[in-house]
């Protein structure tokens, strides 16, 4: 059902929340050299960075997240409701977005080329997130999201996957073109895999020195507590709930569905296992880009 998708530059995005304006919003965004702007390819930890962000520069404040909703306390800078939310956001400006990097509005790129490169401190966080769960994650989200089309069977969902023809394309793209930018160190890779297999406490530890903020110790305790899946879940401003179910079924899935690294094993047959792991092995050959997870 095509007449969900807009066609963006190549890329599908669904046009419930992207349309001409809202695209245009994003290529004439002016960055600040104090926002934030978390990028992820779709189901890789979009949700858990809406709620880690604000804790973090909010100084253990739970009020926004537990006030705000996640889509309005952390926007996605291409899509409608960003242009209407830019005015009401309080310094350091939040945001996320599912654009790769050569679609990112241009001011992102012009600090370099003016030469300001010392001036300007936006901070980028990447985080990414094993292609085949993230590709489990989507699957699901196609059957409850009324405004994406049937994925079809498991196999035909991942034939699609591979292909790129799915909303914000190829996920390969999407990690090659985050992978060399410009922006030195002002950009922060972390793995939605180190966040729940290894050490949430560490990882969030390692953003707060990235911002360049510090916390005293409870009070990153008692946000590593509020940030773990079950507890998140709960949270009604973060857990989609307030979402019509025209919009998004949770009897067919929730949105806040496992929360666990691995779950491919439940549905990647030995065959559908070997055919991805060479098309993304092939894809990725010649760059740094390994996923320690699946052994
Ligand atoms: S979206 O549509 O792009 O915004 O989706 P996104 O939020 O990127 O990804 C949704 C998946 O992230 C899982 N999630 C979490 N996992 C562990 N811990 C926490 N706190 C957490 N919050 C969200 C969510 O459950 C989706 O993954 P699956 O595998 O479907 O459970």
């Amino acid at each position: 059902k095509n007449d969900f998708y807009l066609l963006y530059r190549g890329l599908l995005l669904p046009n419930i929340a992207h349309t001409e304006d809202s695209l245009k919003f994003l290529e004439s965004f002016q960055m600040r050299d104090d926002d934030v702007i978390v990028i992820t390819y779709p189901k890789s930890g979009t949700t858990w960075m809406q709620e880690i962000i604000p804790l973090l520069l909010n100084g253990g404040d739970f009020t926004p997240v537990l006030t705000i909703p996640n889509w309005d306390r952390m926007p996605w800078l291409e899509e409608s409701r960003a242009a209407g939310l830019i005015d009401k956001l309080s310094a350091p400006r939040t945001f996320v977005s599912h654009m790769p990097y050569y679609l990112m509005p241009s001011s992102l790129f012009s600090s370099k080329a003016k030469g300001h490169v010392f001036f300007f401190h936006f901070e980028v966080i990447y985080v990414s997130r094993n292609p085949k769960d993230v590709m489990v994650s989507s699957f699901h989200f196609h059957h409850m999201a009324g405004f994406l089309h049937d994925p079809g069977t498991f196999e035909e969902f991942a034939d699609q996957f591979l292909a790129g023809n799915v909303i914000f394309g190829k996920w390969t793209d999407h990690v090659k073109s985050w992978r060399n930018t410009d922006l030195g160190d002002r950009i922060l890779y972390i793995t939605y895999e180190e966040m729940i297999q290894q050490d949430l406490h560490g990882a969030l530890e390692r953003m707060l020195v990235f911002l360049g903020k510090s916390l005293s110790k409870d009070a990153l305790r008692r946000i590593t507590e509020h940030c773990q899946f079950k507890s998140m879940k709960q949270n009604n401003m973060s857990n989609y709930s307030l979402v019509p179910e025209t919009v998004m079924d949770t009897t067919k899935s929730m949105f806040l569905r496992k929360g666990i690294a691995g779950d491919w094993k439940n549905y990647f047959s030995p065959e559908l296992e070997a055919k991805f792991n060479k098309t993304i092995s092939e894809e990725l050959n010649g760059t740094d880009i390994t996923f320690l997870w699946d052994e």
